[in-house]
């Protein structure tokens, strides 16, 4: 049994909270939350729970063998690299940092003292991604050329991060399992209509070689929440729909066949219209999942799918789209509109 010492209890916190206890690997013997609200709520409904206000008390709490960290993002490093040095190992929510550079220094710092740090993708975990995999792993996608999300909701606005730090790590978590290379080209065009100079909505754009492209289109600023990515493969496409609870995935075995036209001296494409299939989606808490994880990776059972170095991949995307997304943002600003 491993003692589990949860840092930060906000709004995801509680999740870990549930699924740890729900492990018979993990126990949660502490909990750190800055907030004494949060702090009173949990000693009426946890008698025993040991319950401390700042991360540090955790951290160098002897007993515990793991941390799971669910802080806002700009605290992520700082805990982590402490964390890590105090012998403890790490599970942190996503984005595993706020730089390249941090990522780098904790993978760093895990290997030096021997103990794991893995970064919260749930998705990774999720029935639907799993069956995705799947399908790609078999070869019946073909090559990915394109990965299309919308990922669209009204807030929750995060006060510490804008809209691409929040919502893109879950798609580039997935994308980065289906696509193995490093884009070539990273660009952001964003939008600040609540918090100047944090926006609410992005349009980020990943180019790969051979013309493959990954497009998402994040927004707290929709009406409506959409959860939806298209996937095109050279042999199938399909579509991931996370809130229809009936068809999730549904496969198009549709594409285009070019077929070259001499006489014409042009290349004309044919249409291949075939089969809409839905695979059954396998239901469960995806959570759960990363919890079993994190105690298998511990033990020394599995390697990590969410180790320091994916967590690093996603990070690196993220901060070249930021570069892009700060200079979309002064280009508008000098050109008269953009920032409030
Ligand atoms: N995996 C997922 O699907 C998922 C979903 C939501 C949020 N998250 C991630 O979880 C993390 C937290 O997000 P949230 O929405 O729960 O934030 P939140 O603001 O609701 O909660 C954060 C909590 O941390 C506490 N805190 C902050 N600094 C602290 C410190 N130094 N010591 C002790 N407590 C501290 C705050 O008091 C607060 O209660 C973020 O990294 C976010 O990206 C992941």
């Amino acid at each position: 049994m491993l003692n589990v010492g949860l840092i930060g209890y906000g709004y995801w916190g509680p999740n870990l909270f549930r699924n740890f206890n729900a492990n018979s690997g993990f126990r949660v013997t502490a909990v750190a939350d800055r907030c004494p609200a949060v702090r009173e709520k949990l000693a009426k409904a946890h008698p025993g729970l040991i319950i401390v206000a700042e991360a540090g008390e955790l951290i160098t709490m002897a007993g515990i063998d793991a941390l799971a960290v669910a802080t806002p993002v700009a605290t992520h490093y700082p805990i982590a690299s402490k964390a890590l040095d105090a012998g403890k190992h790490v599970m942190m929510e996503k984005p595993l940092c706020t730089t390249a550079e941090e990522a780098r220094d904790l993978i760093t710092r895990a290997e030096r003292a021997g103990r794991v740090l893995m970064v919260d993708h749930t998705f990774l975990f999720t029935g639907a991604v799993q069956t995705i995999q799947d399908l790609h792993r078999k070869g019946d996608l073909g090559d990915v050329c394109y990965f299309d999300s919308v990922r669209v909701n009204l807030g929750l606005f995060q006060p510490d991060v804008n809209v691409l730090w929040d919502l893109a790590p879950h798609d580039l978590s997935i994308l980065n399992t289906l696509v193995d290379e490093d884009p070539l080209h990273v660009e952001a065009a964003g939008y600040c209509h609540v918090n100047p100079g944090l926006p609410d909505m992005v349009y980020l754009t990943l180019h790969y070689p051979d013309n493959k492209v990954a497009h998402l289109n994040l927004s707290w600023m929709s009406p409506v929440k959409i959860r939806r990515v298209a996937i095109g493969g050279t042999r199938k496409m399909l579509i991931w729909d996370d809130l229809n609870p009936e068809e999730k995935i549904k496969i198009y075995n549709s594409g285009i066949e070019f077929q070259p036209e001499t006489s014409r001296n042009t290349i004309l494409p044919d249409y291949r219209i075939g089969d809409i299939t839905s695979p059954r989606v396998p239901k469960y808490e995806a959570l759960n999942g990363v919890v079993e994880h994190f105690r298998r990776v511990i033990t020394g059972e599995v390697t990590s799918i969410m180790d320091g170095r994916k967590g690093l991949r996603v990070v690196s995307i993220l901060e070249r789209a930021q570069a892009s997304l700060d200079a979309h943002l002064k280009r508008v600003s000098e050109a008269g509109g953009g920032i409030r």
